[in-house]
């Protein structure tokens, strides 16, 4: 067994296990998303469970109005950033744009986002023939994260950031996909834009935690992007995200509200679901 030198033995790191546990507890997950150190410091400080450095940076740090211009590049710069200065949370990044269209450059692309990026998990918008992905990376014992739902990379093809699942069959094709993306080897699944009830049937069907963005209230966790949480983001917002800094003082104790709303159930609400 070996020990990191300098943990706080009395903040134990979030492992895989810790977040199987807390689903078997019906403990909720607090996720945010993170870019930078600075931040990755203030989410550590308010408990966040798990932080994920999402392609999402395109969009709040570069100001490109998709995710698609991301790179490898950028995704390993960021990483590196917030793994220097995480201690609790579980790390998870995102595998950006068409970095996974096959298994042997989903491994490899894999492989820097850990070892330069200090990632734990990877992330990648999955369904159809990303299973065999995730299978292949899993047989690899990668930790993988599949993105169902809305899958913002694929949004010049869908034609627009639109809630999913809303008909019947897309309803029942979400939940097969999230089967077999379980069945493949992913060990967390994230729900994004999808009916609360879809949420709650998904969740319910796999073993493995289930968080959800816009999912409603019964996902076994929630993640939203920290510059909305923390109001820094201008424009409209979509309908699931609650600006936490109303009431609150500083941005510690809003990401602090954030954690204890999701702990309590009372994020999200109904009007934050679809
Ligand atoms: O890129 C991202 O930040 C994400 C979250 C919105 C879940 O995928």
């Amino acid at each position: 067994m070996y020990t990191h030198l300098q943990r706080d033995a009395s903040r134990p790191p979030v492992t895989l296990a810790t977040l199987a546990r807390m689903k078997a507890d019906g403990e909720k997950i607090a996720s945010l998303t993170c870019y930078d150190a600075s931040f990755a410091v203030l989410l550590d400080a308010a408990d966040v469970d798990v932080v994920l450095v999402g392609d999402s940076l395109g969009m709040v740090i570069q100001g490109h109005h998709t995710t698609v211009p991301v790179t490898m590049d950028h995704m390993v710069y960021h990483s590196a950033a917030v793994a220097r200065a995480l201690q609790r949370p579980f790390l998870i990044t995102d595998l950006p744009f068409m970095s996974y269209p096959s298994q042997a450059l989903a491994l490899e692309h894999s492989v820097r986002l850990m070892q330069q990026g200090g990632a734990q998990m990877v992330k990648l918008e999955s369904g159809g023939k990303q299973t065999e992905i995730v299978e292949f990376l899993a047989s690899h014992d990668i930790a993988v994260c599949a993105h169902v739902g809305l899958k913002p990379q694929s949004v010049h093809k869908t034609g627009g950031f639109r809630v999913q699942g809303r008909e019947r069959e897309t309803a029942a094709r979400l939940l097969e996909e999230a089967r077999s993306l379980e069945s493949a080897g992913a060990d967390i699944v994230l729900l994004e834009c999808i009916p609360a009830t879809l949420g709650k049937a998904i969740t319910a069907a796999l073993q493995v935690p289930v968080i959800g963005i816009g999912a409603g209230p019964d996902t076994d966790g929630q993640i939203l992007v920290t510059y909305d949480v923390l109001d820094i983001t201008t424009g409209r917002k979509p309908r699931f995200v609650r600006n936490f800094m109303d009431g609150t003082g500083n941005n510690l104790e809003a990401l602090q509200q954030y954690v204890r709303a999701v702990k309590q159930g009372e994020y999200p609400a109904p009007e934050h679901c679809f």
